[in-house]
């Protein structure tokens, strides 16, 4: 496929510089041939553009087992639209404000133009309430992808602002059908509603703010009806705050095509993964050829397992589409990645202090909005070179790491090699673990760095990465 083999231009310009000019060191030139044509440097627009009108406001819906409750929703809507283009195809969307609150919509794992990022900066600040503000960009690469608001997330995405973008390949693989399971948890009080208070120190003393309640597609009761022999693609969301899923497809036949948007090198077994906050995966569910009932769970906890939602396999059979799993060749396996210096190191920590009385820390700082006198130093990486990344976890507590604007690849965990033939926006830092990440930044722009963890993020756990010349103006984050 066209996109899978295109060659980053400036890659492939780094790798023919002229001896005389700056070289990478040969192994860091070895890195980079890894990774050259793994995907675009430039989107490549066929003229067609797909428009949406969003709207976020306050709303009641029947949501978790149909009593009524008391959300903000795009559209009316909990998850939000699913808004699915093809990967060529410009997305347009039309986002007004009727929210309270000003907000914004980023595209969590899409390469976008910066000032599309929905981070709020000095010159592209948030829309206030009554606003409207239109978002266009061309995806770079085909996958699943999600929104959600960048200010105030810990409170905006917990009250249901979330949905997703799927970007189909050019062709789609022939699967029977194709869809979207958003996994979240809500923490309802007495009265059977969001409970209204965020960030509270007990959360962010914590992994942020696990929910009572467990939602599949809103619904705590989701079945998923499969006639025997059907093949699907279940594209598979973390929308919550803090927790961690790991579904278990008990005897189903499920294998993980897709990390974070992008197919992996080789598809493996779908149980076991750890879907951290914001990350995604594409499974390759096949049904037997029996009727049964196969019910899904969450074994991150492998004592307290949770339900997530049963598999229902009945009805006529159908004939199995026969296609081999789809999947990417240009995986770098960077073998040699964690012998490279490591250009910056990240360490994950907490102290008291700040607004919330307990701060979140990357390298001793916790980040702040603009209102902060110090302002906030990025850290620079290299556009289209090898850059090795350490995120060392000082506490006991989870940090799913995410990067905007980019993908990179896990070398090791612990100073063990990792063999993740996929990339990634999200890592998950486990308490006290130290991760080694490679990445070649290819798209120019001031993207965040930011635990995934969304009290964790409002309570400092962000920064910044400067790709390419400074990509002006302060940014003010998720902070207030
Ligand atoms: Cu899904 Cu910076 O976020
Ligand atoms: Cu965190």
């Amino acid at each position: 496929m066209k996109n899978h083999v295109a060659i980053s231009g400036a890659i492939a310009a780094a790798l023919l510089l002229p001896a005389c000019s700056k070289r990478e060191p040969p192994l860091e030139q070895r890195l980079l041939e890894e990774i050259a044509g793994a995907y675009p440097t430039n989107a490549s627009p066929n003229g067609v553009v797909r428009s949406f009108e969003i709207t976020a406001a306050e709303t009641e819906l029947p949501l978790l087992d149909g009593k009524p409750l008391r959300v903000w929703a795009y559209n009316g809507q909990v998850p939000g639209p699913e808004l699915r283009v093809r990967l060529g195809e410009t997305v347009r969307v039309e986002f007004t404000n009727r929210l309270p609150v000003p907000s914004t919509l980023h595209w969590h794992g899409v390469r976008v133009p910066n000032d599309m990022d929905g981070v709020p900066t000095q010159s592209r600040p948030a829309i206030k309430p009554g606003e409207t503000f239109v978002y266009e960009f061309t995806p770079k690469d085909a996958g699943t992808f999600w929104f959600h608001p960048h200010i105030r997330s810990s409170e905006q995405v917990e009250r249901g602002l979330f949905g997703v973008l799927v970007v189909e390949d050019p062709a789609p693989p022939a699967y029977s059908r194709d869809l979207v399971w958003v996994l979240d948890d809500w923490l309802l009080g007495t009265d059977g509603q969001i409970a209204p208070t965020f960030n509270t120190r007990h959360d962010l003393a914590h992994d942020g703010r696990w929910g009572n309640r467990i939602t599949v597609n809103g619904r705590t009761n989701e079945v998923l009806a499969l006639r025997p022999g059907e093949r699907i693609r279940l594209r598979i969301v973390n929308v919550a705050n803090g927790r961690v899923f790991t579904p278990d497809f008990g005897g189903l036949a499920a294998k993980v095509i897709a990390v974070d948007g992008l197919y992996v090198r080789q598809p493996f077994d779908a149980s076991g993964f750890e879907l951290a906050p914001g990350n995604r995966i594409d499974v390759d569910l096949t049904a037997g050829r029996a009727s049964a009932v196969a019910p899904i769970e969450d074994r991150f906890r492998p004592s307290r397992p949770n339900h997530l939602a049963d598999v229902r396999v009945e009805g006529e059979p159908v004939e199995t589409p026969r296609f081999a799993l789809p999947s990417r060749a240009n995986v770098p396996a960077w073998k040699a990645g964690s012998e490279t210096p490591v250009h910056a190191e990240l360490a994950l920590d907490a102290r008291g202090g700040g607004p919330f009385g307990i701060e979140w820390t990357i390298n001793g700082v916790a980040f702040q909005g603009h209102e902060s006198a110090t302002g906030h130093t990025g850290i620079s990486l290299a556009q289209d070179r090898f850059n090795h990344l350490r995120f060392t976890n000082r506490s006991a507590r989870l940090h799913p790491i995410h990067l905007h604007g980019m993908f990179f690849r896990v070398l090791t965990r612990n100073g063990r090699a990792v063999d993740e033939a996929f990339f990634r926006d999200t890592v998950l830092v486990h308490p006290r673990e130290t991760v080694d990440v490679g990445v070649v930044p290819v798209d120019e722009g001031s993207w965040m760095l930011h635990c995934h963890i969304l009290e964790h993020a409002e309570a400092g756990m962000m920064t910044m990465l400067e790709v390419g010349k400074t990509a002006g103006g302060k940014h003010d984050g998720m902070a207030h």
